[in-house]
């Protein structure tokens, strides 16, 4: 013990950190670690994995964490998609953008397949990139995202073909009959799917059909086909790649209400008609301190008729200024979320909606929020990251 003590001494005068304590769920220890090696009071530090140890709830006789913690520095932990596939998933992810691709530091890390195992094109296929008038599509920004994932040996999640929004306004603001706009989602979702066949293991084929209070979202689709646009984009992108798990992505759905029983009645009701439907995506957009608590029920309502489900768009933001407390609480949350997708069987993957801060979406819609994802701004990993990988371990 006397050895230890030093150890940490001399450890302490380095490395400011190592003075305080962690928080409740905050990292306390594993290999590599520099940060605080004791807990809060009220909990106790907790080995996890000899990467990681937890301050979890309650008290023991010790709260100094395991000698692994000063001992060895190796470069990285597993990876989280190498844990992922370790449980029996199919993939962890990340969503990305084509203007990011420029910085090699960010590709670096996005294309190291032992972290990511799949990713999602953010923008560039959505309609407004892949068709912009009516007839005439490019895929060149598509492409090169859809080379990255082959280059990298990683899945592909195609995103989307029909969205109420990134319309081109030929579609948005046209004024189409019913039999018109049916030609234009087969001819869009049909090309589309079909330019990506045998490279895309999952499409968001509709997204985002409800209103929050589970009514129909008011749109060119809805107003003019009524619900069978979902069938019709359904069908199109099918027949354009048979081997493409086809899905329907939303958001707060995540709980139950009435948003999760209007996707639920919508799946059943395709499976029903003999509509082709493989999985439902739950985007998770999530704020930190209020994750929803129901989320492994709602799954198992869907994986229930046979569906598969995913975690497609995976973010947890904050109102700025990150503190220590809302990063503890933030890596509770990844760590409850990433552990629902865990406990069900057919919840196949989970895909972060980009990894870093540096590129998060969030602070640009969500006004003083942001610190979402598990990489900070410098790329550097968050307590969110070890909270992922408690929950992969
Ligand atoms: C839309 O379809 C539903 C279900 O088929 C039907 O009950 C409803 O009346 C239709 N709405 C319109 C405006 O036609
Ligand atoms: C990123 O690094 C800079 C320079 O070291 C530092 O000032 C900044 O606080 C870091 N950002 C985060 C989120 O840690």
């Amino acid at each position: 013990m006397m050895k230890l003590s030093a150890t940490f001494a001399v450890l302490a005068g380095f490395i400011p950190y190592a003075l305080g304590q962690a928080q409740e769920w905050g990292q306390c220890g594993g290999i590599g670690w520099t940060g605080a090696t004791t807990c809060v009071s009220g909990t106790t530090c907790v080995v996890v994995n000899s990467y990681y140890s937890q301050c979890q709830p309650g008290t023991a006789t010790s709260t100094t964490s395991t000698t692994t913690t000063a001992s060895t520095t190796p470069s990285s932990t597993a990876g989280l998609n190498t844990l992922a596939k370790a449980a029996g998933k199919l993939y962890f992810g990340s969503a990305t953008d084509n203007p990011e691709l420029s910085d090699s530091a960010y590709v670096t890390i996005l294309s190291n397949s032992k972290e990511f195992g799949q990713i999602t094109p953010g923008n560039s296929m959505k309609w407004d990139a892949t068709e912009p008038t009516r007839g005439t599509f490019t895929f060149t920004n598509g492409d090169v995202i859809a080379n990255l994932a082959k280059t990298n040996g990683q899945l592909l999640r195609g995103h989307n073909c029909v969205w109420h929004n990134q319309l081109p306004s030929w579609v948005s603001s046209g004024s189409f009959t019913a039999a018109d706009l049916t030609t234009v989602i087969q001819n869009h979702c049909g090309t589309v799917v079909g330019h990506y066949k045998g490279q895309v293991y999952s499409w968001d084929v509709v997204n985002e059909p409800f209103n929050d209070d589970g009514t129909w979202r008011s749109d060119v689709f809805y107003n003019t086909l009524n619900t069978t646009y979902v069938s019709i984009a359904l069908q199109a992108a099918r027949a354009a790649d048979p081997n493409a798990k086809l899905y329907i992505n939303d958001y707060n759905i995540e709980n139950s209400g009435a948003k999760a029983t209007a996707m639920l009645n919508l799946v059943k009701q395709l499976i029903a008609d003999g509509v082709p439907i493989d999985g439902v995506g739950f985007q998770c957009h999530f704020i930190v301190g209020s994750v929803p608590t129901s989320f492994q029920t709602v799954l198992e309502q869907f994986t229930a008729l046979g569906l598969e489900v995913a975690i497609t768009e995976l973010d947890i933001r904050m109102t700025l200024p990150e503190t220590d407390a809302l990063l503890a609480q933030q890596a509770k949350d990844y760590q409850s979320v990433v552990q629902a997708c865990m406990n069900v069987e057919k919840c196949v993957g989970i895909t972060i909606w980009d990894y870093t801060d540096k590129y998060s979406w969030v602070p640009s819609t969500f006004s003083g929020q942001g610190a979402a994802c598990p990489w900070d701004s410098n790329l550097t990993i968050k307590p969110a990251y070890n909270g992922i990988v408690a929950a992969l371990s």
